[in-house]
């Protein structure tokens, strides 16, 4: 394919896909998968969805790059069109790129409004690769080659609300969790956890972030997750699924904090520009035309349904919620991928031993059973 040209951060299937539409994908011999890896939960809106096509068509022929410092009308459209889902009380998005930016940048409003140091994360956490969200992401394959680190981190145990008190003290700046663990596992956050960490935040004057870069627009069922638990953060990420296949990561956060940064405490050269404004608007339009959360908890239910179906020596158990979800596995998951590939399923692993899918909003009652007939092949 590439030879050695591009240096290499994951492991090669050995397929070249070559095009994909809406909950498909297929490769340069033709052969046609059912694509629940997605990118990692980006293509969630399917894959060149005619909606998004035709806005960023539209926009490459007008223009691309436009300064943050000039207005222009696509960004008006995304603020439009983000407006329309956005919880009440939290009326500032933070524009970027990824979603380890993003996060990036809701550290930096935690310590800008704390003037504080210390950061609270949680065990089996991912919140991206640059070096601050490193920082903060649990496994320590990814951060062993990369210390020191940013050094003043706390790991809390997950869903255990009655450690919370103990780990956030009046040094914090910001506690960082994700309602449903994403690459960690498909842990899904208790409401008393999350109420804790609420309590404790609000006493001590830290900041609540909720990471939703994989869990939020959607993917569980509620335009974001936490709003299903009626806990509510100070700040929030989104990322992958909301550009509707193009880059970009957002920050949003209450009103009550304000306007953070001064002008040049923070930037991003690419951030705004107006083709992820033009397909990031047309991703929120069709996701609230669609009303994609409904469709969401039916076929999650359905995809849930048909993975417990197949539980037995190998599969463990289902975990996740609305269509982020994954099979525990008794044994390690990674292999699995490839048989499921020959087989034209694309997952992805979550930690060592979960299985996880990240289908399409429009999965279709075939294309599960399709993943339920694979998958009792491969793990019998
Ligand atoms: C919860 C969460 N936060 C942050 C990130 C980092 O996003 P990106 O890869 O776009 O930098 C990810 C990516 O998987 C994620 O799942």
């Amino acid at each position: 394919m590439n030879g050695d040209v591009i240096a290499r951060y994951y492991k090669s299937y050995g397929v070249e896909i070559v095009r994909g539409f809406m909950q498909y994908v297929w490769d340069s011999r033709g052969k046609q998968y059912i694509d629940a890896n997605t990118n990692h939960g980006v293509a969630f809106l399917g894959h060149s969805n005619p909606d998004v096509v035709d806005a960023v068509v539209e926009q490459v022929r007008r223009i691309v790059s436009v300064p943050l410092n000039f207005g222009n009308e696509a960004r008006d459209a995304f603020a439009r069109s983000i407006s329309t889902i956005l919880p009440p009380g939290f009326g500032k998005v933070y524009l970027q790129n990824t979603g380890t930016e993003a996060v990036e940048t809701a550290i930096k409003i935690g310590k800008k409004v704390t003037g504080r140091k210390t950061i609270v994360a949680f065990t089996n956490s991912f919140h991206g690769r640059t070096m601050g969200s490193l920082s903060i992401t649990w496994n320590e394959a990814y951060r062993r080659a990369f210390q020191p680190l940013y050094p003043h981190v706390r790991f809390a145990p997950f869903n255990a609300p009655h450690a919370v008190d103990k780990h956030v003290d009046e040094d914090v700046c910001c506690v960082i969790v994700e309602p449903v663990q994403g690459e960690g596992g498909l842990s899904v956050a208790t409401r008393e956890f999350l109420g804790a960490l609420r309590s404790a935040t609000k006493e001590r004057g830290a900041l609540l972030i909720f990471d939703e870069i994989q869990c939020g627009f959607g993917r569980t069922g509620s335009v974001w997750a936490f709003e299903k638990y009626g806990v509510y953060p100070d700040l929030f990420t989104a990322g992958k699924a909301i550009g509707g296949g193009v880059p970009i990561g957002l920050v949003i956060a209450s009103d009550a904090l304000g306007e953070v940064f001064q002008p040049g405490e923070h930037g991003s050269t690419f951030a705004g520009n107006a083709l992820a404004m033009a397909a990031a608007a047309a991703a929120i339009r069709h996701f609230v035309e669609r009303d994609v959360p409904t469709v969401v908890r039916a076929a999650g239910k359905a995809l849930m349904d048909a993975l417990s179906s197949v539980k037995g020596r190998t599969a463990l158990r289902v975990k996740g919620d609305g269509l982020m979800v994954g099979l525990e596995l008794r044994v390690k998951a990674e292999p699995f991928v490839e048989r499921l590939l020959e087989r034209g399923v694309m997952a992805l692993t979550a930690s060592v031993n979960v299985l996880r899918f990240l289908p399409p909003y429009m999965i279709s009652e075939d294309d599960i059973d399709h993943i339920r007939r694979a998958l009792l092949e491969v793990l019998q």
